[in-house]
């Protein structure tokens, strides 16, 4: 199931990992996906207007992105909208600072467990990694020390993501200002990407600043695809301060893609100025759907722990290891087709088998009840079945 290192027969740049059948497997109680629910394309036409679309030009955008959206992602973010460049989803961005602030051999400090495509972007340049494991059993707290430990003065790069995927743990500020210290120090040529494609994704309360504010050396990534559920738009964006830095990730850009779309960066645009009317109720759907999901847990605490998010749609769970042994925990991922359920394994984000990732924010509320149940009798199931001779 898991991307093995060891395999011969993968010949791919990029290490091969089954996330990807994210895009292709859609299982009615779908508590695999990271984002929330879909916007339609109805609903962002009703807050965008047609009559602001028809007259724009499909020729192709400009190097840096559409100078409305640039805006909109800047006042959102409180930076120049100078130092914006939009991307086709963070994704593009994670490939382009492999690609460019990187050469082959230099090093990256990453933390793990991570978005496989933070990693492997890396991977497919040549980069040389640093994982530094952040620990279920901590709370998923990012580790300092081991940080402190794995900064040289080689490191070009150290990436975190606030909240992170898959746990939706949140980097406060003041963890952030010690990295940059530590990185001060020991790592000066070294930036900070702080993949923030979750920032916005609250539970009701105050919205955490954009970590671009913090520092020059701070790049962050970000995009429509999460909070606003809108990843089929391919629009994000990169925040960089360093002018030099800013313009050669605009030409590498332009030699992959040449340009965003005009008509998603425009769609987009228009998403991010009005979003808070966006945002509201879908944050009080995450809201609601993290109690349900939190009480369930309550419920299934002698089979299940979980570290509880900060933000995002997602969150960790880990099948006791007193009630599962490796056997059990290989039937229950076998079990969870048969009871109609999609999960994300720990393996494809460098955990351990036994933890998943579970999103809460994809489904409707009704739906994620009924997962939740189908969840709890596909455990009853692997253990039933377990405790037969
Ligand atoms: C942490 C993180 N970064 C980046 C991405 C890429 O998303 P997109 O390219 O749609 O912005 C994802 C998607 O799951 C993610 O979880």
């Amino acid at each position: 199931m898991a991307y093995d290192p060891t395999s011969l027969s993968w010949e791919g740049r990029f290490p091969k990992n089954e996330i990807i059948s994210l895009l292709d497997v859609n299982r009615p109680f779908n508590l695999a996906e990271s984002t929330a629910k879909d916007l339609s394309f109805g609903e962002l036409l009703d807050l965008v207007g047609l009559d602001s679309l028809r007259d724009l030009k499909l020729g192709y955008g400009s190097s840096a992105g559409l100078p409305a959206l640039r805006a909109a992602v800047a006042g959102i973010c409180g930076v120049a909208p100078e130092a914006v460049i939009s991307t086709q989803g963070t994704a593009l961005g994670l490939f382009l600072l492999a690609f460019e602030l990187c050469r082959p051999g230099d090093e990256v400090v990453i933390a793990t467990p991570c978005f496989p495509p933070s990693r492997d972007a890396l991977v497919g340049c040549g980069v040389a990694l640093r994982e530094v494991a952040q620990r279920f059993d901590e709370g998923y707290r990012l580790d300092l020390v081991h940080m402190a430990k794995a900064l040289t003065p080689g490191t070009r790069m150290v990436s975190v993501g606030s909240p992170g995927n898959p746990n939706g743990v949140r980097l406060s500020e003041g963890t952030l200002r010690e990295l940059l210290n530590l990185m001060a120090e020991r790592s000066p040529r070294a930036f900070l990407f702080v993949d923030e494609t979750y920032r916005e994704a609250t539970y009701g309360g105050p919205t955490p600043a954009s970590a671009a504010v913090l520092d020059p050396r701070v790049i962050v990534g970000g995009s429509v695809s999460k909070a606003h559920g809108a990843p089929g738009l391919r629009v994000g964006w990169l925040i960089v301060s360093d002018p030099t830095l800013r313009e050669r990730l605009t030409v590498a850009k332009m030699n992959v893609v040449i340009s965003g779309s005009p008509l998603d960066e425009a769609l987009a645009a228009g998403l991010l100025s009005r979003h808070e009317s966006v945002l509201a109720p879908r944050r009080a759907m995450l809201a609601e759907a993290l109690g349900i999901l939190g009480r369930w847990q309550a419920g299934e605490s002698a089979r299940l722990d979980w570290v509880r998010p900060d933000g995002g749609a997602l969150c960790c769970l880990r099948l006791r290891p007193d009630c599962f042994d490796d056997v059990a925990v290989a039937r229950f991922w076998a079990a969870l087709p048969g009871h109609d359920l999609q999960l994300a394994p720990g393996a494809w984000f460098g955990e351990e088998e036994r933890i998943f990732r579970l999103g809460f924010g994809y489904l409707p509320i009704g739906g994620l009840t009924e997962a939740l149940a189908a969840l709890t009798r596909a455990m009853n199931a692997v253990l039933d079945n377990d405790s037969e001779p």
